[in-house]
């Protein structure tokens, strides 16, 4: 038996080195995962980094199932969806796990980017994991937005046109444009195609890339952690940082409870309330698309309503469409806007910790006021907030200059 053992042994690491030796497979395994460092003080808020890319497999998986059914023409789309839903074996489990799967994939991505934002993991050295980040999220917005054209119900159809309409406030090129993104006078089979060739190659494709380089940059760099202190000035006689402990096993295992919680919440929505009381799968979807007649409100998904609610809070047409793109584009800039000389939230002092409570409650308010009729007392509160919201990005430079901060310490702070 134990020779059997050092046969296979030999063997494997025969194998291993004939590979090797052509490909750095050990070398990338060790330098991304054996022997890539983290530190040992990660909270729960990193946990989401890791639950993005779940949901990023969950997404292709079922993505790539549903698509050998559905079919990409306005006289078919609708009925497939629901011959999916009713004939194809599994396939309402596909389906509502793709759809619950979109919402979610906002949920951990929010949260994933607070996060950053709670311990300051845009600052020096990490600008590039942010901007690349961004750029993942702004493709994210499209995958959506193309995503949900695809099952040509009343809210897909008029969702598309009011955004894609939208382009025509843009001066001189306005209406050009509009007519070339869809590909016709009006929304119709030309644009469902073509959103289907983006949604299920074009932004998936760019999606991994962009995942795959947010890693390499990440990895580069190494990752920051709830004291925003670099574990690489401080290593230890190996080389290996103080604070530092092996990705695998050690994080590995950690986060596999954490996929697996997830999971769990994830089936739970997936298997009692896959329309989520109309926020994940709007109720006016479930009827086809009808050229004409609108639904009697028109709000896109909960994941797109903090910037619909700008957009909206303006008067005019024109400004309305530069601050909505304003309030989508300006995290990129929170790098260079945050000029504190302490990163985690544990370090600063009362003003910072008052501005980002200050966004997060103008973002959550912005995102129920879009869902919201625009009259009235809606439309003063979303002006309100969306000068707050704005506040907090442009006057970062000076609050973050005049904040005191604590002391940070040496080493992480962390309690076994
Ligand atoms: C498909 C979407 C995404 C995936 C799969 C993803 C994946 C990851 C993973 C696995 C990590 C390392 C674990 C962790 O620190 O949580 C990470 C770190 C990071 N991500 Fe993402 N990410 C995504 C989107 C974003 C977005 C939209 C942003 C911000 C705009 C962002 C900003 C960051 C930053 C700053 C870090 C470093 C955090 C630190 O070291 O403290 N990511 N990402």
């Amino acid at each position: 038996m134990a020779r059997i053992e050092s046969e296979v042994g030999i063997r494997t690491n025969t194998f291993m080195k004939w590979v090797d030796d052509r490909f750095p497979f050990t070398e990338t395994l060790k330098y991304h995962i054996t022997e890539y460092y983290a530190s040992k003080n990660f909270n729960w808020w990193y946990i989401f980094g890791v639950l993005s890319m779940v949901v990023l497999v969950i997404q292709l998986l079922t993505g790539i199932f549903l698509t050998m059914n559905y079919k990409p023409a306005a006289a078919d789309a609708f009925a497939s969806v629901e011959y999916i839903m009713r004939d194809v074996e599994w396939g309402w489990l596909i389906r509502y796990m793709h759809s619950t799967g979109a919402s979610f994939f906002f949920i951990v991505v929010y949260l994933h980017m607070f996060r950053a934002m709670l311990y300051g993991s845009y600052k020096k050295p990490r600008e590039l994991i942010w901007l690349i980040g961004m750029l993942i999220f702004f493709v994210l917005m499209a995958e959506g937005f193309a995503g949900y054209l695809l099952p040509w119900g009343q809210m897909s159809y008029w969702g598309a046109q009011v955004i894609i309409s939208l382009f025509g406030a843009i001066p001189f090129v306005g209406e050009a444009l509009v007519e070339w993104i869809r590909g016709d006078y009006a929304i119709s089979d030309v644009t469902l195609n073509r959103f289907f060739a983006f949604h299920v190659i074009l932004l998936p494709l760019i999606l991994v890339a962009l995942v795959f380089l947010h890693i390499v940059a990440l990895h580069h760099v190494g990752s920051n952690n709830p004291d925003g202190i670099e574990i690489k000035e401080n290593k230890g006689p190996d080389g290996v940082p103080l604070d530092g402990i092996a990705f695998h096993p050690y994080h590995t295992t950690k986060d596999l409870v954490g996929i697996v919680v997830f999971l769990m919440i994830f089936s739970g929505v997936v298997f009692f309330a896959p329309d989520m009381g109309g926020y994940f799968l709007e109720h006016a979807n479930f009827e086809p698309a009808n050229t004409m007649a609108t639904p009697e409100h028109i709000a896109p998904v909960w994941y797109y309503t903090p910037y619909y609610a700008i957009l909206r809070a303006v008067p005019d047409k024109f400004w309305g469409f530069v601050l909505f793109g304003m309030s989508v584009v300006l995290p990129v800039f929170l790098p260079w806007l945050d000029r504190s000389r302490v990163k985690s939230i544990r370090y600063r002092g009362w003003i910072h910790k008052m501005a980002l409570s200050v966004f997060v409650i103008s973002f959550l308010m912005l995102g129920w006021l879009g869902l919201q009729p625009a009259e009235g007392l809606y439309v003063t509160l979303a002006r309100i907030f969306s000068v707050l919201y704005f506040a907090f990005f442009l006057l970062m430079p000076y609050y973050t200059t005049i904040d005191k901060t604590k002391p940070v310490p040496e080493r992480v702070v962390f309690h076994g």
